[in-house]
């Protein structure tokens, strides 16, 4: 009988279900290279990139500017650790995330580690250490990553199942989510709530918060939220912490998305598309606060990579230039635009909504089957789609903001056949 030959993705993928851990979910595409908004599979079948290695890439796969910056850094020196020599790279990342710092006071300061999780777990020692208090509020949909304090601090079973005993002194609260109808005004009730039935405010140390909640949906915070939850830490002495590991470095149009809002937090935590796609994440606050941990209580072996930090730089210098903001807002119209369109021809769709380019359908069933199935169907016309939601029925574009308008409107065409062809068998 003939022997079938496998395809190179298929030797791949069946390595993989032989030596990776299970736990590690699987997804189809196997990769072999990446290029500005596509990637290209071992058996030379390319794809369009709306995933972006979940929001890792808003420069676009292999950035210039990342590249070279990588290769001269490659060509110095690769690792030294920040505890045991001073490096220039990390002290121009601290510099230039003090000169874009969202948050309160002049003089900022950072810490740089390696994942978004392990900075939000230094964001909260910080402001342990600056309040001199244990608690930590977060909220429903929050997702803060998936070491044992910050999956207590997420909001999803799945990411803890089976995981506990999880972290002491943390209290969750409602987010708003006016299209499940919770509104600004229900969550700072619950806030209020909170801290009648549950915990001392006097005893809270921060607040977490992500300005447009990411894999909790794609849910950005109502206009008077940020403010009015900065009103209530500032009334109870409770610091605000902006995680916008998701969210930040250009995702939005401006550096962060807490620009979008009156308000300034305390610390604001970037990792993800920081270090164009190198592992790279960081913590920046008001000196007073940051500087409240003794010498020798932040660090790690390889928090602040050398090579990261040539990255981060020049990702850093091309997200804040106001013509790169001005493409991103661009093309966030160009999206919305096409999700409307797509909104008004697919009944199932129940909300498009997002901040600049960072996008969302929400489709009416709070079910998984349509929203996987819709990007499954993707995948097999060539695109990259990710869901998200509490629910899993949201659909999250996360395309390098380096995007062309072509590139653009053939992912929506995609989405569109996709979400149609999907509606049709899974109905
Ligand atoms: C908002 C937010 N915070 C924190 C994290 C955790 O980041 P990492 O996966 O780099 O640990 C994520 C990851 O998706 C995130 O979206």
């Amino acid at each position: 009988m003939a022997q079938v030959e496998q395809s190179a993705s298929e030797r791949v993928a069946e390595a993989r279900d032989r030596y990776v851990a299970r736990g590690v979910s699987t997804p189809r595409l196997v990769v072999a290279s990446a290029e500005g908004a596509h990637v290209t599979d071992p058996d030379g079948r390319t794809f369009l990139d709306f995933a972006g290695g979940i929001a890792c890439q808003n420069t676009g796969h292999r950035f210039e500017p990342v590249v070279a910056a990588i290769h001269e850094q490659v060509d110095r020196y690769l690792h030294q650790c920040f505890m045991v020599g001073t490096y220039e790279p990390y002290v121009e990342v601290c510099r230039r995330l003090a000169e874009l710092s969202p948050c309160r006071g002049a003089a900022q300061k950072s810490l740089l580690v390696n994942s978004g999780a392990e900075a939000i777990e230094n964001a909260v020692k910080i402001a342990r250490a600056a309040t001199g208090r244990p608690a930590v509020v977060v909220f429903e949909n929050a997702f803060h990553g998936r070491t044992l304090l910050t999956m207590t601090m997420t909001s999803k079973v799945v990411y803890r199942r089976g995981f506990g005993p999880f972290a002491p002194e943390v209290y969750r609260t409602a987010a708003p989510y006016p299209y499940r109808g919770i509104t600004t005004d229900d969550a700072i009730d619950a806030i209020e709530r909170l801290f009648k039935t549950e915990v001392d405010p006097e005893s809270v140390a921060c607040v977490v918060l992500e300005p447009v909640q990411g894999e909790g949906g794609f849910i950005p915070m109502p206009p008077d939220f940020p403010p009015r939850l900065r009103e209530l830490c500032d009334r109870h002495g409770i610091l605000y912490v902006d995680d916008e590991v998701q969210s930040g470095v250009g995702r939005t149009g401006p550096v962060w998305a807490i620009e979008h809002y009156a308000t300034e937090p305390d610390l604001v935590v970037s990792g993800k598309s920081i270090g164009g796609g190198l592992p790279l994440a960081a913590v920046t606050g008001r000196a007073e606060v940051t500087d409240a941990v003794a010498p020798g209580g932040l660090g790690g072996t390889f928090g602040g990579n050398p090579v990261a930090c040539a990255a981060a730089a020049a990702v850093l210098a091309a997200v804040a230039e106001p013509d790169f903001q001005r493409r991103s807002e661009e093309l966030g119209r160009l999206l919305r635009a096409g999700l409307d369109g797509i909104a008004s021809r697919v009944p199932e769709i129940g909300e498009v909504r997002g901040l600049g380019p960072m996008l969302a359908l929400e489709l009416t069933k709070p079910s998984p089957t349509l929203a996987a199935a819709a990007v499954e169907a993707a995948f097999e016309r060539g695109l990259l789609l990710l869901s998200c939601g509490i629910y899993g029925n949201v659909l999250r574009l996360l395309p390098p903001l380096t995007i062309s308008d072509e590139d653009a409107e053939a992912g929506l065409a995609i989405l569109e056949e996709s979400l149609v062809d999907a509606s049709s068998r899974t109905n």
